[in-house]
């Protein structure tokens, strides 16, 4: 038990309640961020000439071995090991800087608590990690754009209740799912904003009677402003709700993907056949070849928002400014940017090698009357009001039932029997292409459509691609 706060207590701190408020085994993983917020700080201490010189090239010079001696390879399980007799990462990275370089170490916390130290650190590591997702969303909505771009005319059916509805493309459904990932990515750079803002400085929760450089310090972090309020900034959470309402919407669109997977991929649908990479089998039914990334991924959802549900519980009555719940922020944040950057990266790259059987899906898009609405459109551009045609259409569909056959197996003959307005030219209005070809509003199917909204995300691709690389290489 090594603690920084030892002056005030006469006790000895009980050894589970140390266990139970220490941090250490979850927050050793701000250790590089913690550094790099200290390195800031030290800097800053050194030019206000609260600290000398010398004591800020040898706390500069300190913490940059403690970062090298936790990454190499070699030394890592020591200094884990050392770790764990540590309360959080801030107070192991102290007292390790002051057993290496002694008495100057001893002022790297001059105008600093852990308070706003440890709101630094988390939005520093959040700053990286929303970076990281931007450049995942990248690479999943430049695969969803390669597959489109395949799939311009592979008609298949459209659907409403899960039953057949109206015929779309492929390129088309894939399209809404571009949509989804591109708002999440949005938001994801929206959040940085509200991330970019640097705490430190706020001290415990009342500032300091230091002459600190708070600009000076968001200067060297990249941060693009400081915070004015230094009670809100030891004790804002909002942006890390944020962030994990933001993932459970990433984690929702991945569900609803993996859903469609996992129904394409049955034999009932066989739309679609997961490589082999990306499944599993069964340990007695030889046969089966099981979607357990798709699975997994929409199973793993429920955890993500359990992740936003226990921040927003925590957070809920907390009085200003501090209190030790925050510490509770943690696991929950760390746990859905684990869970969610895996399941993006997993899902592209099975998505990327997902076969798509084109003739499966026009067959079916053949059956289930995906074309009836066209019919009753059909008749409705012969002067039938919408509405009759409509209702004449419900009953060609119900003759066709009872036939098992579909609207363009019937003759011409049989069609008139229902309306006159019928011609011969109902076969090629009615024909699937056409369906499909003729949906020309902007955001429909029809081919030259989804080119023309093609064509617009790849100037926003590229757009992306620029930024994330500028930011993920800050
Ligand atoms: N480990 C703490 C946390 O994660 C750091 C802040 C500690 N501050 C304090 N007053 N006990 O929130």
């Amino acid at each position: 038990m090594a603690q920084l706060w030892g002056g005030r207590f006469e006790g000895q701190t009980d050894a589970e309640v140390f266990a139970f408020n220490a941090s250490i085994g979850f927050d050793i993983r701000l250790l590089d961020v913690d550094i790099e917020g200290s390195i800031a700080h030290a800097k800053m201490l050194g030019k206000q000439k609260i600290i000398t010189r010398e004591e800020t090239d040898a706390i500069v010079k300190g913490l940059e071995e403690i970062r090298a001696e936790f990454l190499a390879d070699d030394s890592k399980d020591a200094v884990r090991k050392a770790a764990g007799e540590y309360e959080d990462v801030h107070s192991f990275v102290e007292a390790r800087l002051i057993e290496k370089i002694g008495d100057a170490g001893k002022k790297l916390h001059t105008g600093r608590s852990r308070n706003d130290q440890v709101a630094l650190d988390m939005r520093l590591y959040t700053r990286k990690q929303i970076t990281h997702m931007r450049s995942l969303l990248y690479r999943m909505l430049d695969t969803l754009h390669g597959r489109m771009k395949e799939h311009l005319r592979t008609v298949m059916p459209g659907f409403t209740h899960l039953q057949k509805a109206q015929p779309v493309t492929l390129a088309h459904h894939l399209g809404a799912y571009f949509e989804m990932f591109k708002r999440d990515e949005e938001r994801c750079a929206d959040i940085f904003l509200r991330i970019n803002v640097c705490p430190l400085g706020s001290g415990a929760l009342a500032g300091t009677t230091y002459p600190l450089d708070r600009d000076y310090v968001a200067k060297l972090l990249s941060f693009d402003a400081v915070c004015d309020n230094s009670m809100d900034g030891v004790s804002d959470r909002d942006y890390l709700i944020e962030c994990l309402s933001a993932l459970s919407l990433i984690q929702m669109h991945l569900s609803r993907f993996a859903e469609e997977i996992i129904l394409w991929n049955s034999d009932e649908y066989r739309f679609v056949t997961i490589d082999d990479a990306y499944a599993t089998g069964s340990s007695i039914m030889p046969q089966k070849k099981n979607p357990d990334v798709a699975e997994l991924v929409r199973g793993k959802t429920g955890r993500v928002y359990g992740d936003l549900l226990s921040l927003l519980t925590t957070m809920k009555g907390l009085p200003l400014a501090y209190n030790k719940d925050m510490q509770e922020d943690k696991e929950c944040a760390f746990d859905a940017f684990d869970t969610v950057a895996a399941c993006l990266s997993l899902f592209t790259e099975m998505l990327k090698a997902l076969t798509f059987h084109a003739d499966v899906m026009a067959k079916s898009a053949a059956r289930g009357f995906t074309n009836a609405t066209d019919a009753a459109d059909y008749l409705a551009g012969k002067g039938v009001p919408f509405r009759d045609a409509h209702e004449i259409t419900g009953r060609v569909v119900l003759a066709c039932i009872e036939k098992n056959r579909a609207i363009d197996d019937l003759t011409l003959e049989e069609l008139k029997a229902f309306a006159p307005q019928f011609e011969e030219d109902v076969f090629e209005a009615v024909s699937l292409k056409n369906c499909v070809d003729r949906r020309l509003t902007h955001g429909a199917p029809g081919e030259e459509a989804v080119k023309k909204v093609i064509k617009a995300h790849e100037r926003y691709l590229k757009e992306l691609q620029v930024s994330v690389t500028q930011e993920e290489s800050v």
